[in-house]
């Protein structure tokens, strides 16, 4: 859309616009784009921030899905300082993250991300709740998110070894309705007590 305006109200930047000049020139340069993705979620995508989720190893759906929500702001965004590099203290967020990233870019970054593991991230647990938590995932989300949440595949996020504060913020988005849900997940979301959601997180942290 930003670009279709441009196009509009600047001819010649429009013609090296649609010539894909500029659009290359800066897609072309990977390292460039995951800078900014590398000071917040860490080295590969692996995060050392419990409020930052690690996406290394995650799907290139689920990334770019993600993304997609982000810039159209149907998923929220809270408001996160950089904790490294260049930025570092500054304040942003995914919406704003995702808005400057074109379709091109986004798949690049997915794919670059997609092709590095998953890292767990080392956190304790309490490891009797986390019993519960697994007796809880067996019946109502394994047939979506397989092997405790572990597989890629799924394109439902990675929940096994994902961190537990960043984990607790999206149940409770989830359950206050400020994150969407698919259809299919919602009803087992909603019938969850607090105590469930607590034994849940638990079980998804016990990955290491
Ligand atoms: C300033 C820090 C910051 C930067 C920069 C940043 N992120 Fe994020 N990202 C976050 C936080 C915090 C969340 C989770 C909170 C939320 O949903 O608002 C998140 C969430 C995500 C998610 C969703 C993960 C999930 O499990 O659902 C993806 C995908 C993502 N970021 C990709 C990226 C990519 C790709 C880049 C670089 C183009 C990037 N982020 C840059 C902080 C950042
Ligand atoms: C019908 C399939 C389905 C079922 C059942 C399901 N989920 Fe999901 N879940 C998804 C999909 C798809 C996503 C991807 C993101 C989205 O749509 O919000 C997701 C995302 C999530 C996320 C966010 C992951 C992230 O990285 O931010 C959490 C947490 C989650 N599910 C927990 C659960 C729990 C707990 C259960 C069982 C009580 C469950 N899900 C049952 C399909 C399902």
């Amino acid at each position: 859309m930003k670009t279709n305006t441009r196009i509009l109200l600047f001819p010649f930047l429009g013609t090296l616009l649609a010539g894909g000049f500029l659009m290359d020139a800066a897609a072309a340069d990977i390292a460039t784009l995951i800078a900014p993705c590398e000071d917040c979620h860490g080295k590969d995508g692996a995060s050392e921030e419990p409020k930052i989720p690690t996406i290394g190893g995650y799907s290139a759906i689920y990334i770019t899905d993600s993304l997609a929500v982000y810039r159209d702001k149907t998923r929220p965004c809270e408001d996160v300082k950089y904790p490294a590099g260049k930025h570092k203290g500054e304040t942003t967020n995914m919406c704003e993250v995702a808005k400057n990233l074109s379709d091109e870019e986004s798949g690049l970054v997915a794919e670059h991300y997609a092709g590095k593991p998953f890292v767990r991230a080392k956190q304790s647990f309490d490891a009797e709740l986390a019993k519960v938590g697994k007796g809880i995932h067996a019946l109502e989300c394994k047939k979506c998110h397989e092997d405790g949440g572990s597989s890629s595949d799924d394109d439902a996020g990675i929940l096994a070894g994902q961190w537990m504060p960043y984990l607790q913020d999206q149940f409770e988005e989830y359950t206050t309705g400020k994150r969407p849900m698919t259809k299919k997940m919602k009803p087992k979301i909603e019938k969850l007590s607090a105590d469930d959601i607590k034994a849940l997180i638990q079980y998804y942290g016990s990955f290491q």
